[in-house]
């Protein structure tokens, strides 16, 4: 029996070569492996004021971009949220089980409600991680990959779970977390002691958006930070734009420092710039092309539906047990 991975996306728009890499690809690689689910966490994006028009066009997006990126609905279950009613469901019953002192540890939570003292903070925000540990073990998920920022939530996750089979009886399975190592993370071209991110504060010149104009996206890399050695050669410490460089040719192509390096030997950084720009340009362009067939509603909708469907044969499942666990049922 394979195991399960599940993880939950929010429909945040303009995803990063630095998202792709550090983790929608992981994803995408190990979707054979597992008996896989991927979310669009659209419940969690409400628990901030959104403009209804603006959410529901950044979901349909985000759904395009993560299918663009090689999620396959034929081997991934690819669902949102709030079309699987057992999330709210379950959301509810283990916020039951959690204590305020639980929540306020959190420090996505303490982060996030900053300034807005305590009567100013939105509940939603406060028992937003309830929910996610309601959507990890509803489809009985073993491995949960997520950034860092998340792992104290998958944490929860296997306290609240813990919990609830000492008082209840076994209901829940036990989720693992897997976290991408801080090393791959791809960093911004022009400061490479910055992480790649959306809110690159100089005008997205570091930033590699997966939309971004081909030949944008290649003067991007051939003007990306480096160093003066002209050797390259993988030394994080002394030569982060470069090192940079490498591990972005290196996740793309799987191909290893050692052979890179013996590869430009004698050569400088101008060539090697030209192979990553022309790597990632047609990176680029494969997800563009992909994405142009799925920004398609209709497409989206039958994709969505068929998800759904799917998801709520094991999440009913679970939300049941759960149930009659409580004596509920
Ligand atoms: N909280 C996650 C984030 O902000 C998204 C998320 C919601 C999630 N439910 C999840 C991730 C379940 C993994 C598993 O990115």
């Amino acid at each position: 029996m394979k195991k399960t991975m599940l993880t939950g996306v929010r429909p945040s728009g303009n995803l990063t070569i630095g998202n792709y890499l550090g983790a929608i690809k992981n994803f995408v690689d190990r979707q054979d492996k597992y008996e896989s689910y991927i979310f669009l966490a659209d419940l969690h994006a409400i628990t901030s004021p959104q403009n209804p028009e603006k959410l529901k066009d950044a979901i349909y997006n985000a759904v395009a971009m993560y299918l663009a990126c090689g999620v396959d609905p034929q081997k991934t279950i690819v669902f949102k949220q709030s079309d699987v009613l057992e999330h709210g469901t379950l959301g509810f019953i283990m916020t039951f089980q959690t204590k305020m002192g639980e929540l306020n540890r959190m420090t996505q939570f303490k982060y996030k409600s900053q300034g807005l003292g305590k009567e100013g903070v939105d509940t939603g925000l406060f028992v937003y991680p309830t929910l996610m540990v309601a959507d990890i073990l509803l489809y009985n998920t073993h491995i949960v990959p997520v950034g860092k920022d998340q792992q104290q939530h998958v944490e929860l996750t296997r306290d609240l779970a813990e919990r609830f089979n000492k008082r209840y009886g076994q209901t829940f399975e036990m989720p693992d977390v897997y976290v991408a190592p801080v090393a791959n993370k791809v960093l911004n071209l022009q400061n490479p002691l910055e992480k790649m991110n959306k809110s690159d504060s100089g005008d997205n010149r570091g930033t590699i958006f997966l939309m971004d104009d081909i030949e944008v996206a290649k003067k991007k890399i051939m003007s990306a930070k480096t160093d003066s050695s002209n050797k390259v050669h993988f030394d994080e410490e002394n030569q982060p734009g470069i090192s940079n460089l490498m591990s972005i040719l290196s996740k793309i192509t799987g191909e290893d420092f050692d052979s890179i390096e013996k590869r430009y030997e004698g050569l400088g950084y101008g060539v090697f710039k030209k192979e990553v720009a022309d790597v990632v340009a047609n990176l680029l362009s494969n997800i563009q092309e992909k994405y142009k067939k799925y920004n398609d509603r209709n497409l989206l909708d039958k994709i969505l539906k068929q998800g759904a469907d799917n998801a709520r044969i094991v999440a009913n499942e679970t939300l049941n047990r759960s149930l009659v666990a409580l004596g509920l049922k």
